[in-house]
């Protein structure tokens, strides 16, 4: 029990004045809770109830909340300087030094960053850079970018035109002119209902038919996410996929841009997922668990090619005031050195394996058709019947029911419809990896038995 707050009127003033992200009619009546404080992979409500954060707060807290060197490395910076913007005369340590530790630790030749505040900046940022990058080398034609349908690439005008989901965009159309939209690979959910075993990676060939269709000369780039995220419950991608898209862009002189935003920083069991195909994005697009949930940052990294060609035609037309904010930075750095130390992206292989045995075990479950992911990225898909992966009826709303049964039993599920998502911080011991499973694996049985399947 929280006995200064006054959790009635603070619950009033949020219903009155607070516009939260999707701020649905319905969400206001609901009654929120409060959280007050956070502690590892937990956080704690006003009431004192304890939740187990399966979903990381949104994908960020890779280190878990209330670290103290990230705490103190914030008030060593706040108390030497804050702030001075970037782009002048000046620059600070620990936005330098950031900039070399991401050198340091992405691959191939990406070497030069440009920091934002949050990933839908990110990814405006590499779209303008790849334009930019054309432009810069006298191929003006080149304005039009390829996405992938379902994938989600951030809120603002410019990336939500490369996102694939209607209910996104229909609001606000048109969007950018030039935005193509793509074949996903979803192989539990193939568009063009084939296997991966025989498919011949279809999706590919299908995106070199859009690429020739559109005219390679008119292409900026191509972004997509190495493996989607939590929207389509991180389908991993058929071996050959990554490899064959690099093969295109280097074909035709295309930008290939991977957003990493949800799936980079350990969380595939590699520092970043391109690496589990051996695949150099030209830009990488980094945000959420970057700045581990302390700080609010992004980052688009350019490889020393891309760099270079901004450096003799008067830099990049593109300007943020926060960019590589001191406190922001100096708070990422620390993120990233605790991963390092503590060998977090080996801990997120070893859960990964570990995971996986335990989440087919709720194959038991008539329900569960899929279970998919790698590393600390995990997705049960429910269905109606296994064979033919019909869906759930929505009316039924299993997966909100098994969400909200996990709630009751202290434990945040993150789900879309009828798919769970998980994708806990890299910290999650085995024995909390138990408790998540025992959870979800009550709660699915719960809803077996309520839905009368
Ligand atoms: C893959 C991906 N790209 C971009 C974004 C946009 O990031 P932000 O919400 O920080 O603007 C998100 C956010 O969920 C994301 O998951």
């Amino acid at each position: 029990m929280n006995n200064n707050l006054d959790v009635e009127c603070l619950i009033e003033s949020a219903n009155q004045h607070l516009w939260q992200n999707y701020f649905a009619e319905k969400e206001t009546q609901k009654r929120p809770s409060v959280l007050i404080r956070g502690e590892g992979i937990y956080v704690y409500d006003s009431e004192g109830k304890r939740y187990l954060d399966t979903f990381a707060a949104l994908l960020t807290t890779l280190c878990g909340h209330g670290r103290p060197e990230v705490t103190e490395a914030v008030h060593r910076q706040m108390e030497k300087l804050a702030f001075f913007p970037g782009g002048y005369d000046f620059i600070m340590e620990p936005t330098v030094k950031l900039a070399k530790k991401l050198a340091e630790i992405t691959p191939g030749n990406l070497s030069v960053t440009f920091f934002v505040n949050d990933g839908s900046e990110a990814t405006e940022a590499a779209l303008k850079m790849a334009r930019q990058y054309h432009w810069a080398r006298g191929e003006k034609s080149r304005h039009k970018v390829l996405f992938r349908r379902y994938s989600y690439h951030g809120a603002t005008l410019g990336a939500l035109s490369v996102t694939g989901l209607a209910g996104f965009r229909e609001p606000f159309e048109p969007l950018m002119p030039g935005s193509v939209s793509v074949m996903p690979t979803r192989c539990y959910r193939c568009e063009m209902g084939m296997r991966p075993e025989t498919c011949d990676l279809a999706c590919l060939r299908s995106l070199e038919a859009v690429v020739q269709w559109e005219s390679p000369s008119s292409i900026a780039a191509i972004i997509m996410d190495p493996i989607p995220g939590s929207n389509t419950g991180f389908p991993v991608p058929p071996d050959g996929y990554l490899q064959g898209v690099r093969e295109l862009c280097d074909k035709h002189g295309i930008l290939l841009i991977f957003d990493e935003i949800q799936v980079g920083f350990g969380r595939t069991g590699k520092w970043f997922c391109c690496e589990n195909w051996e695949v150099v994005p030209d830009i990488l697009v980094l945000a959420k668990g970057f700045g581990g949930g302390y700080v609010p940052i992004g980052a688009a990294v350019a490889t020393t090619e891309v760099a270079e060609a901004f450096r003799v035609t008067g830099g990049f037309r593109h300007v943020h005031t926060f960019s590589g904010h001191a406190v922001a930075c100096a708070a990422a750095l620390t993120n990233v050195e605790i991963i390092e130390k503590e060998n977090l992206v080996q801990r997120s292989a070893e859960l990964g394996i570990y995971l996986r045995r335990r989440l087919e075990e709720l194959y038991k479950h008539p329900i569960v058709g899929d279970v998919r992911g790698m590393g600390t990225l995990w997705a049960v898909e429910m269905v109606a019947n296994r064979e033919t992966r019909e869906h759930l009826s929505p009316e039924g709303r299993a997966g909100a029911y098994v969400s909200e049964r996990c709630r009751d039993a202290g434990m945040i599920l993150r789900n879309n419809a009828d798919l769970l998502v998980m994708a806990p911080p890299l910290i999650m011991t085995n024995e909390q990896a138990d408790g998540m499973v025992g959870i979800l694996d009550e709660a699915i049985r719960q809803a077996v038995e309520y839905l009368e399947l």
